[in-house]
């Protein structure tokens, strides 16, 4: 366990370590309760660090950090060091006085792996062994430098009983492998490329493997293997497949090839987090590897195939290049979200996917920025480094990169990246050694555009526009604010590309401006305007009627933009834009104040009115059959989340659940006959294709199914039980499901039943029966929660489980988590105390669920504050979950 320290890390101490580590060599013997770790360190002293050092003392000490080892024996350059004399601990391991030249270091440690429920180390899944190093797992496998800016070249033997793991595999190509006495066996790997220690991988297991082969575009043959449980090999073969595209992708789309001669990806059931990029071995959740038409849903494969290349694309962006600190974790994680947003647009529909992104980053991102937990995307202090794996990290730290490109636009987008390449391959880089490229490469100077790596919280961008009929002209005026966040009282202004059009009556005009607030030729050529300042006013000419502006195209920066556009603006935005993005956007706006119209409507105590213009615009999209997957989207109305943070204060989650439903009922009685006629035509006319397409017809075919069960909860009953009773894919199966579960009765309970009957012995399955279960927004849910964590399925070891049952309820069921008697509080809040013994990672992710806690009514408010008051009572509370409880509530 880790010291409980009371200062944070901070950027600014950063210093290169006194020592390097230039080889290792670790020899691994597997077993289940007393695993043997030797391993030689090859170390010298930083020659970067100045010595005699400033303290005047001719080597600084040693000090290699530890969690919770047990260490058998250490020696300095072969002689064995006394450990009751030396300076040594669990969690470090110091020699004052270290050489100053080359030495080596042996260290024996053993290791319970079934002990192990953090599942950060060396652990067990199932009969498996694996491991999971990064951020700081490395240390509780050895005594290390267990930091990013050491890198190590790595040579691994592992050794086991060959019964029990005829599987053996580890970082980069398999050197020799033999057979010993007594049924044991062995394999050596040697990964010539240095890496630090938080992607070393090991795994060792009886496990099913599908191979392939991928031949790179220099011709370097490459072997791919796919390790699952016995019996799931085929359920692999969309992963290969999509591991294949990604290869692909990279060697066209960036110009990467890959550089080992094997590839492999193990998935195993216990996993914290989604997956993991060790060099040549991606340790996956098998979530995100295991697919079938009878147990993935469509949204499924679409995640496989993202989480594949997501991790195949760190080989790059994170292993050839990786961080000089913890601080840097943009730089590898949102350019490789950037980079795996890129293939998926390319692989799917580029605009329907602008889309689901902004929809994702809004639920997530723009959450955590208005709340207590607000950061930078390169903070500057943490306490548990584990919960900076975040969506500001991940997902705005993609869109500070695509705003980039779009700022100085493709070109010299790619020249910056061709030189990140080549200058700092083979380093551990930081943010300002990433921007410095593409500053070289536009001949910018990006100081101000690097406040969006410095700023927390989401910018509101105020715009007008005012009409001269007499001059034809068009002004718009833009205004940019920002809130403080947690400390950070005031804001400079954000550099901010804003993409804009002007619609008439044939569509775009052209944009030219002159004289008196005018813009430049690059921004009228590529239709993108810098708001740079805290203001600035643009002049259109030659604009014959006053025109509809379509503002922040594409989402081209990650702001809350307020303009005020009439319905007609709306209707006319919804109907033709030319960009798709602002076309949802537009829908999205409509509905958005409706809802709040009407949530403000009951809370005082008045019906809500209903709008036909909105529900007569839906039926036009309705008919306009062009790109399924998109009028999906388009009649998808904002959830109740979405709609929380737009009212922003006092919300009171009952309301907004009650003005969603009635607009859904509105919706499915207009539109009645569209929505049937909808789900008849899109009915499944072939074989099961995942592709994009056959997704999208899936998608709008279930949405309208649903929509029209709002209106008409009986004839849509029905519909909806003969699609379930006759599964041809987990993604209608599994609609038909959710919209049965919508309505209290016997039909959802049998429902249920049948379900779980069919898929009983698939747990990914299961954990989508427990995760729709969790989220019925009923009082009751909370008692069948509590009875489904007796289930013989659940484990509160498994963090699929704990996700799929307690992650989906906190994260998802608005009206339930918040309850106003504090019961849902209460409820997570235990259970996160409980599973802070066992996985505090896990734990703390849970508990991030209030974040949003101070923009609750107050009576809610004062539950959710004493639920996280309680748990900060707790004594002996894992350093992760204490940070996230002290900063909820700072
Ligand atoms: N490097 C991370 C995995 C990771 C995260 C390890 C946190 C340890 C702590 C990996 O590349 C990653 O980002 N995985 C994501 C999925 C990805 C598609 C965004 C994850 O695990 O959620
Ligand atoms: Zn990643």
């Amino acid at each position: 366990m880790r010291a409980d320290s009371a200062e944070p890390v901070r950027l600014k101490d950063y210093r290169v370590p006194d020592y390097l580590i230039d080889k290792v060599e670790l020899n691994v013997k597997l077993h289940p309760t007393a695993a043997r770790v030797a391993s030689r360190l090859f170390l010298r002293p930083n020659p970067q660090v100045l010595r005699p050092n400033p303290q005047g003392r001719p080597g600084a000490a040693l000090v290699l950090d530890g969690d919770g080892l047990n260490a058998l024996s250490v020696a300095l350059d072969g002689v064995e060091l006394d450990l009751a004399t030396a300076s040594l601990t669990p969690d470090q391991l110091t020699l004052a006085n270290p050489p100053q030249r080359d030495f080596t270091l042996e260290i024996e440690t053993e290791l319970n792996p079934s002990a192990n429920s953090r599942l950060m180390g060396l652990y067990r899944s199932g009969s498996a062994y694996c491991t999971q190093c990064e951020p700081e797992g490395f240390r509780r496998i050895t005594y290390f430098l267990d930091r990013p800016d050491v890198l190590s070249v790595y040579t691994v033997r592992v050794e086991a009983e060959r019964a029990q793991a005829p599987l053996l595999l580890s970082n980069g190509n398999l050197v020799e492998r033999g057979e010993m006495d007594g049924g044991r066996h062995y394999a050596i790997w040697r990964d010539p490329f240095p890496k630090p220690c938080y992607l070393f991988a090991l795994v060792g297991g009886d496990l099913g493997s599908v191979h392939d082969e991928f031949i790179t575009k220099s011709g370097r043959r490459v072997q791919l293997g796919i390790h699952v449980e016995h019996g799931k090999e085929p359920q692999a073969a969309y992963a290969m497949d999509a591991l294949k595209r990604a290869m692909a992708w990279d060697e066209t789309a960036f110009s990467r090839e890959y550089d080992l001669d094997v590839f492999n990806i193990v998935a195993v059931s216990d996993f914290n987090m989604g997956a993991m990029e060790n060099k040549g071995l991606n340790i996956f959740n098998d979530k995100y590897v295991l697919a079938s038409p009878a147990t993935a849903t469509d949204a499924d494969y679409a995640h496989i195939e993202a989480v594949i290349a997501h991790e195949y694309f760190h080989n790059w962006t994170g292993n050839r290049i990786t961080c000089r600190d913890w601080f840097q974790l943009c730089l590898k994680e949102g350019l490789t979200v950037f980079r795996d947003h890129e293939f998926s647009s390319d692989m799917r529909s580029r605009a329907v996917h602008r889309i689901s992104d902004v929809r994702a980053l809004r639920a997530a991102q723009f959450a955590e920025d208005a709340g207590p937990l607000a950061h930078s995307v390169r903070p500057e202090a943490y306490y548990e480094i584990n919960n900076f794996y975040t969506a500001t990290i991940y997902e705005k730290g993609a869109e500070v990169i695509r705003m980039l490109k779009v700022l100085i636009g493709d070109e010299a987008f790619a020249t910056g990246m061709d030189l990140y390449f080549r200058r700092y391959d083979g380093t551990a880089a930081t943010v300002e050694d990433f921007i410095s490229c593409f500053a070289e490469a536009s001949s910018r100077d990006l100081a101000a555009f690097f406040r969006w790596y410095r700023q927390s919280g989401t910018p509101l961008v105020e715009a007008e526009g005012a009409y001269d009929p007499e001059a034809r002209t068009f002004t718009l005026e833009f205004r940019q604010s920002s809130k403080p966040t947690p400390g950070q009282g005031v804001k400079e202004p954000f550099v901010i590309p804003i993409a804009l059009g002007l619609i008439g009556r044939d569509g775009d005009l052209p944009l030219k401006t002159g004289g008196e607030n005018g813009a430049s030729e690059a921004e009228l050529a590529r239709g993108v305007f810098e708001l740079a300042e805290e203001r600035r006013k643009i002049t259109f000419h030659d604009i014959p009627a006053r025109p509809v502006p379509s503002i922040l195209r594409g989402f081209s920066a990650p702001v809350r933009l307020d303009y005020p556009a009439s319905e007609a603006d709306l209707i006319a935005l919804i109907s033709r834009d030319g960009d798709s993005f602002n076309r949802w956007q537009a829908a999205q706006t409509y509905a958005s104040r409706l809802l709040m119209r009407s949530v403000a409507e009951i809370d005082g105590g008045r019906n809500p009115t209903q709008d036909a213009g909105f529900v007569d615009a839906l039926g036009t999209v309705l008919h306009d059959s062009a790109d399924p997957a998109f009028t999906a989207q388009m009649i998808a109305l904002p959830s109740e989340a979405d709609i929380a943070r737009d009212i922003g204060k006092d919300v009171d989650p009952d309301a907004i659940h009650a003005a969603r439903d009635a607009l859904r009922r509105a919706i499915g009685r207009g539109l009645a006959e569209a929505l049937l006629s909808v789900y008849a035509r899109l009915a499944e006319n072939g074989p099961y294709s995942p592709d994009a397409e056959a997704a999208g017809r899936r998608a709008l075919r279930n949405a309208a199914l649903d929509l029209y069960c709002a209106g008409d909860p009986f004839e849509g009953a029905r519909l909806a039980t003969r699609q379930f009773e006759t599964p041809d894919t987990m993604t209608n199966e599994f609609a038909a499901l959710s919209t049965l579960a919508q309505t209290p009765g016997e039909a959802r309970e049998t429902a249920l039943e049948t379900f779980y009957r069919r898929h009983q012995t698939e747990p990914l399955v299961i954990d989508k029966w427990f995760a729709l279960q969790a989220a019925i927004p009923e009082p009751d849910t909370l008692d069948r929660i509590k009875r489904l964590m007796g289930h013989s399925a659940f484990s509160l070891n498994n963090p699929n489980r704990v996700r799929s049952l307690i992650g989906a309820f906190a994260a998802t069921n608005q009206t339930q988590f918040n309850a106003a008697d504090g019961s849902g509080y209460e409820f997570v809040a235990s259970l996160v105390l409980d599973l802070d013994e066992k996985n505090p990672q896990v734990a703390a992710r849970l508990l991030a669920a209030f974040k949003s806690w101070r923009s609750l009514e107050t009576g809610r408010r004062r539950r959710a504050e004493a639920a996280l008051r309680r748990a900060k009572a707790r004594e002996n509370l894992s350093a992760d979950v204490k940070d996230i409880v002290d900063r909820s509530l700072a």
